[in-house]
């Protein structure tokens, strides 16, 4: 095994990854409690689905969308090898991984895309598109919103398995390079390509005019 270590994740990835964990927990803590905080944590967290989305295709090389979604017939190939317990020996996500959170990605837009148009049953603290729907279907969109979130927990519940089932069965440990952004390879792999300055510049502005807007309802007057 090579003494050096690999980067992989670059800095915008790991802090985007922990700022989402952190606010999907606090969504689920004040969700029905401190509907404000509620509403601001979903808007920071539509943001964040943006930059998200941006750096897919602008980011870090391990970041992007391109260089982690594989068909089904790689897909399959690696999911008939887990078995073994060599470890991974690729630099970002791997096939069965990326497939997993990119859905947690589009679930979780979801997940807050439908908190925007939910009704509560007084209809005093609702999302700030809700007047865009009748009552009936603004405690619908409620009732979705609140199931899509058993669907995310169950989804979170296994992407914290995964991780455990990685750490115990092939003594790999993911969690370390997702602080540190680097980790040592047993075989020589490529390393992350880092993105320019101004394609974060950019992420960040878009995510963050993006929530501002959201949280506004899309009524903003310049
Ligand atoms: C609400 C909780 C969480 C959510 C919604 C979540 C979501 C995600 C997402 C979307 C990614 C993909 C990162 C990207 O490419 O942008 C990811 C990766 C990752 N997450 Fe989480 N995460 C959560 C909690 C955690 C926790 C608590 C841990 C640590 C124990 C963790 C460890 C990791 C690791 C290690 C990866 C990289 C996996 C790999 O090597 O392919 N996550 N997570
Ligand atoms: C990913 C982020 C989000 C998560 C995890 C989440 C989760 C939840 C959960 C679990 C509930 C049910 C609370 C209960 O009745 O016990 C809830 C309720 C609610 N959420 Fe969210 N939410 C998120 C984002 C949003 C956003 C962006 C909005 C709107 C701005 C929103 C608006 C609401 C409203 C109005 C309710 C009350 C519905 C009712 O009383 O029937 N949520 N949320």
């Amino acid at each position: 095994m090579s003494e050096a270590k690999t980067p992989l994740w670059d800095g915008p990835t790991r802090l985007f990854h922990w700022s989402l964990a952190a606010l999907i927990l606090a969504s689920w803590l004040t969700a029905g409690k401190s509907m404000e905080w509620h509403k601001l944590c979903g808007y920071a967290v539509l943001g964040l689905i943006v930059f998200r989305l941006w750096w897919g295709v602008a980011g870090g090389s391990t970041a992007r969308f391109a260089s982690f979604l594989k068909g089904p017939k790689t897909t399959l190939a690696y999911v008939s090898s887990l078995g073994s317990r060599a470890p991974g020996e690729t630099a970002g996500h791997n096939p069965l991984g990326a497939w997993s959170v990119t859905l947690m990605l589009l679930l979780i837009a979801l997940q807050a895309g439908l908190g925007l148009f939910a009704t509560d049953i007084d209809g005093i603290e609702s999302g700030p598109l809700s007047d865009k729907v009748d009552f009936d279907t603004g405690r619908l969109f409620s009732q979705w919103h609140e199931l899509a979130f058993r669907v995310l927990q169950g989804l979170i519940g296994l992407h914290l398995a995964a991780i455990a089932f990685y750490a115990v069965w092939k003594r790999e440990n993911l969690v370390g390079p997702m602080i540190t952004g680097a980790r040592r390879f047993g075989a020589a792999v490529t390393p992350l390509k880092k993105a320019p300055l101004w394609s974060l510049a950019v992420g960040i502005v878009l995510g963050a005019a993006f929530a501002y807007a959201v949280a506004k309802g899309f009524r903003i007057k310049l």
